[in-house]
């Protein structure tokens, strides 16, 4: 099948890579030429684990090509799928103004190019978008062409990090839509990542088609009850602390539970990422655009801005920092390792590293930072307010203390025999729980985590 996608980002870039490796012939779009030259010459402007060997393999196979102009292609593909961004507006609503802006474009090349009697064209929102969308996509194309074309909703459900498993095995695929046609088309796209899937997992492989209108909430709900679920954590990680009780057992305790399940129940530095924060300001809106003010979700996003504090918090705790004291961290050489809001990523979008060395540096301290993926784009935001290091071990030289916000497992793989010899100081605070506290106390560190009962070096 021919496939268009347009907005060549994390998801975009992904879904391209994919439907290529199914089989299909794709054309990938971007409004960046530079990034479709780069994407061209095989280079991905992003760093996801396996992303750039597929495009590189599907280049040259010709099974993919990016192109600035998003009517190339239009006239014989089956669907365009719109991958673009739908950031945060100012009232906490998703900006839809890329996406309309996709859809004006699409109604425009269709009424140039497609002929008249060409089957619909499959127009896909990708894109998180809420609830209504894709009647409003609808009316953007129906304004420019007569011609036949019919809009689907398909939320994505990949995580950055695992994004291509999550693409060429999904556990489902949500389509919404209101025809036989339309499923048909969706289906022949997705059936050789369903059979994968299948294969893989007895479980996994499900196709759920619903209302686009359900569909749309669908792809919000379940990262609203995924952020729940961490904020939920986090709060009895602090309450934790608070009585003497260790989080890893009551994680255990919980997680066995079968209606409760393991996952996504780690304690940590607070969500960030460029989903959750403003998905759930989008789900707050809608909701308070129906009259129903979202309470539970509500106590989510709060919970989780106290939680982003978390580290300061315990800095200011250790170092007895009274507030309104001028620069008490002045002279002091503080290491942060993981930029990225996540580990195998590069996206630093909304991640809590930045909250964290903002902080720090109010407080006068000088920051070394280090990052497997995300230094470049984090050199974007502090230029030369802080410095960077090549290595975990470089950002730890003469420091006073080491700060953890990203669980990359190669940190909770390293020596820290060697790491504490370089340091001023043997101290950590780690946001992600990589090591356990009685080995810590055993090496002589003193070491600040989540949730657990904190050691000191004697
Ligand atoms: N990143 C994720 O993990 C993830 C997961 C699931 C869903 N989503 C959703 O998918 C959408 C895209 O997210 P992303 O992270 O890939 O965004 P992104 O910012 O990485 O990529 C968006 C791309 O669209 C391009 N673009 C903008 N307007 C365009 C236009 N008119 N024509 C062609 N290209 C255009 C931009 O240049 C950019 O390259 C968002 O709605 C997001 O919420 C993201």
């Amino acid at each position: 099948m021919q496939v268009l996608v347009i907005g060549s980002g994390y998801v975009g870039l992904v879904a391209a890579a994919g439907f290529a490796e199914a089989g299909h012939q794709v054309i990938g779009i971007d409004v960046d030429s530079a990034k479709v030259d780069l994407l061209n010459k095989g280079k991905s402007p992003i760093y996801e684990p396996g992303l750039e060997d597929l495009l590189a393999r599907h280049l040259a196979s010709g099974a993919i090509k990016f192109s600035t102009k998003l009517r190339d292609g239009i006239e014989t593909a089956d669907a365009a799928f719109i991958c673009v961004g739908t950031p945060q507006s100012e009232d906490g609503s998703a900006d839809l103004q890329y996406v309309l802006a996709c859809a004006d474009e699409i109604g425009s090349a269709v009424a140039e190019l497609r002929p008249a009697d060409a089957h619909p064209l499959i127009v896909v929102d990708k894109s998180t978008v809420p609830v209504g969308t894709a009647i409003k996509v609808t009316a953007t194309i129906r304004a420019k062409t007569d011609k036949a074309f019919e809009v689907v909703s398909n939320p994505e459900f990949l995580r950055e990090g695992t994004a291509i498993d999550d693409f060429l095995y999904p556990d489902r695929v949500v389509i919404g839509c209101n025809t036989d046609f339309a499923e048909s088309v969706m289906r022949a796209l997705y059936e050789p990542h369903m059979q994968a899937a299948r294969q893989k997992n007895p479980n996994g492989g499900r196709w759920f088609r619903m209302d686009p209108q359900s569909s749309e909430l669908t792809k919000y709900a379940a990262n609203a009850m995924l952020a729940t679920r961490i904020s939920f954590i986090n709060e009895m990680a602090n309450l934790c602390e608070t009585v003497g009780a260790d989080i890893d057992f009551v994680k255990e305790g919980i997680g066995s539970d079968h209606r409760i399940g393991p996952y996504f129940l780690n304690p940590g530095p607070g969500f960030g990422g460029s989903c959750f924060p403003k998905d759930l300001q989008a789900l707050l809106k809608i909701g308070r655009e129906n009259g129903l003010p979202l309470m539970s979700l509500n106590a989510t996003v709060e919970a989780n801005r106290h939680q982003k504090q978390v580290l300061s918090r315990k800095v200011c705790r250790y170092y007895n920092i009274q507030p309104d004291t001028p620069f008490p961290l002045s002279g002091k050489r503080m290491a942060v390792w993981g930029l990225a809001f996540k580990a195998h990523t590069d996206d630093i979008r909304e991640t809590t590293a930045i909250d964290l060395i903002k902080n720090l540096l109010n407080m006068g301290a000088d920051v070394v930072a280090h990052d497997f993926e995300a230094m470049p784009n984090i050199k974007q935001v502090f230029s030369d307010k802080i410095q960077y290091a090549d290595r975990p071990v470089d950002a730890c030289q003469n420091a006073d203390a080491l700060l953890i916000c990203t669980e990359w497992p190669d940190y909770g793989k390293i020596d820290l025999k060697q790491i504490g010899s370089v340091m001023k100081t043997r101290v950590m605070f780690d946001g992600r729980n990589l090591f356990r506290p009685e080995d810590m106390k055993a090496s002589g560190w003193t070491y600040i985590s989540i949730g657990r009962t904190p050691v000191y070096s004697d």
